[in-house]
């Protein structure tokens, strides 16, 4: 028998007014997963979050979390949750640790189950030298490991991270790449946002992609990379013309391992099952109709095809993993 989820989410709607945040949005997160939201700005990622750890009413839906709905059994849902908002106000005189402490009397833990707690933390995200300094000076990534351990003090059963590596360097990156795997290896659930493609390929179990407020396709990374049926061939040819582009389009559509062919500015991109095969190929019937190749290029599919695939426009996150040349 499958466990009961651990979240469930049903037709959620969220309106500021003439705003409409998040439309019609439902998903359900497995116990013990990495889930991920990816979407570019303003898609409505925080705004399902901040739903979900109770602080912001829906306008529309519902979503229950370990079993409790968020709108009538808020208090209990609270007691389960662990929360690492986008952006955390780290205040200017308190050292990490203190800021802990503080958070600490916050929750009424006791000081004894506290300060065991607080040691064990940051020994878990590497902050030990560091938990005695104002935190004001830590780097951005220490401050985000501080932000996790603030999230995970209260012992919670599911941890909600928004971004959880927004501007951080890719060295930090990758270690809290590795805290938030170590965590779900723990038992812990996870649900976090993204918008970096990198990230979500990387990092989460399963994924959502959501855009404008609605959730265009569920999947594990590599389940939705599959799904777009094939790796993908790009062919430009030298003074390319919509009609030389139809014309060679229409001799590569026949072969028996082409599957898709779109026409993307002066390029055709064919998506197709045997790239062994694929290529002599379709250099041959270019050849045969006279079309001379500028270049041809052969991708695995990408997160970022799925993306597009889905929601019919080039994402538009920036994916700071690639360094721009
Ligand atoms: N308090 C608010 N009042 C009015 N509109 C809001 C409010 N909060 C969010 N919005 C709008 O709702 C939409 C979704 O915002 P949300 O913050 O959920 O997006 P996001 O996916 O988290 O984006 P980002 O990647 O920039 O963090 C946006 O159009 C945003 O402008
Ligand atoms: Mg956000």
């Amino acid at each position: 028998m499958n466990p009961s989820p651990a979240i469930e989410v049903t037709n959620l709607g969220k309106t500021y007014g003439a705003v409409t945040a998040i439309e019609d949005l439902s998903l359900t997160v497995q116990t013990g997963e990495i889930f991920g939201l990816l979407g570019p700005n303003g898609a409505g990622k925080s705004t399902t979050l901040r739903i979900l750890i109770t602080v912001l009413p829906p306008s529309s839906g519902t979503a229950r979390v370990l079993g409790h709905d968020v709108r009538t059994e808020a208090d209990t849902v609270r007691s389960l949750i662990g929360y690492v908002p986008q952006e955390r106000a780290i205040d200017r005189f308190l050292t990490g640790r203190e800021h802990l402490e503080l958070l600490g009397d916050l929750y009424h833990l006791p000081k004894h189950d506290a300060k065991t707690r607080i040691d064990e933390l940051l020994r878990l995200v590497n902050l030990e030298e560091h938990a005695d300094r104002v935190a004001k000076t830590y780097s951005g990534g220490m401050k985000r490991k501080l932000d996790i351990a603030c999230g995970l003090l209260p012992n919670p059963n599911i941890v909600f991270l928004d971004e959880p590596t927004l501007g951080l360097d890719v060295q930090s990156r990758l270690r809290i790449w590795d805290y938030i795997r170590q965590l779900r290896d723990n038992g812990l659930t996870i649900v976090m946002t993204t918008n970096y493609l990198e990230e979500a390929d990387q990092l989460c179990d399963r994924l959502a992609i959501i855009d404008h407020g609605n959730i265009r396709v569920t999947g594990s990374p590599k389940e939705l990379k599959a799904g777009l049926g094939g790796d993908r061939l790009s062919v430009t040819i030298q003074h390319s013309t919509p009609e030389k582009l139809a014309k060679l389009s229409g001799g590569v559509r026949p072969l028996p391992f082409v599957r898709d062919i779109r026409e993307v500015r002066n390029s055709l991109h064919i998506r197709v099952e045997s790239p062994e095969k694929s290529l002599p190929a379709v250099m041959e019937v270019a050849n045969h109709l006279d079309c001379a190749i500028d270049s041809i290029e052969y991708q695995r599919p990408r997160l970022e095809d799925v993306f597009v695939t889905y929601t019919g426009h080039p994402f538009t996150g920036e994916d700071p993993i690639i360094p721009k040349m």
